[in-house]
């Protein structure tokens, strides 16, 4: 049988995610259950995992479920890659993270990322799903397509 494209690999996992997900509403388990399959399924995922919008102050975002090595806790909205995409409400893909300004290195052996939204139904950002690689240029358009489907369906409307 012929290897799974990327694009079929996404598909794929969003029928798992939302099928492990169905009925569960702690937001939390849903984040957690997202991030470890999505860790589980790719060989350029280095650090998988969500900052959620800080209920406390919406300026900023916190740690929340993830898989890999020490993450930063906190990022302040408009900082960094994570904090770009909340203020742009928009994926961001940095193919060489020594290139953008204001990028945050929680570990220096990031080389490229892509952080994808979390919208609320009103078209507030929840959160934000990081995704770093070691490997620069490790993210494209079949990435921000795969991950955006799979965030569309993690908010516990
Ligand atoms: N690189 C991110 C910070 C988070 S971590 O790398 C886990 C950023 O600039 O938003």
């Amino acid at each position: 049988m012929p290897a799974e494209t990327k694009t079929e690999t996404y598909a794929r996992l969003k029928r798992e995610i939302d099928a492990v997900l169905e009925g569960e509403r702690n937001q939390t388990a849903r984040y957690t259950t997202a991030a470890c399959l999505l860790s589980e399924a790719f060989d350029h995922y280095y650090w998988t995992g969500f900052y959620v919008v800080d209920p406390e102050d919406p300026a900023q975002l916190v740690v929340g479920p993830y898989q890999g090595t020490l993450g930063c806790l906190r990022i302040p909205v408009g900082k960094g890659v994570c904090g770009t995409a909340a203020e742009r409400r928009e994926t961001v893909i940095v193919a060489d993270v020594e290139a953008f300004p204001g990028h945050i290195a929680c570990d220096s052996r990031t080389r490229s990322e892509i952080v994808t939204p979390v919208m609320d139904a009103g078209g507030r950002v929840a959160a934000v799903l990081d995704v770093d690689s070691t490997d620069p240029d490790a993210f494209d358009a079949e990435d921000r397509a795969g991950l955006e489907a799979i965030c569309a369906g993690l908010l516990n409307a």
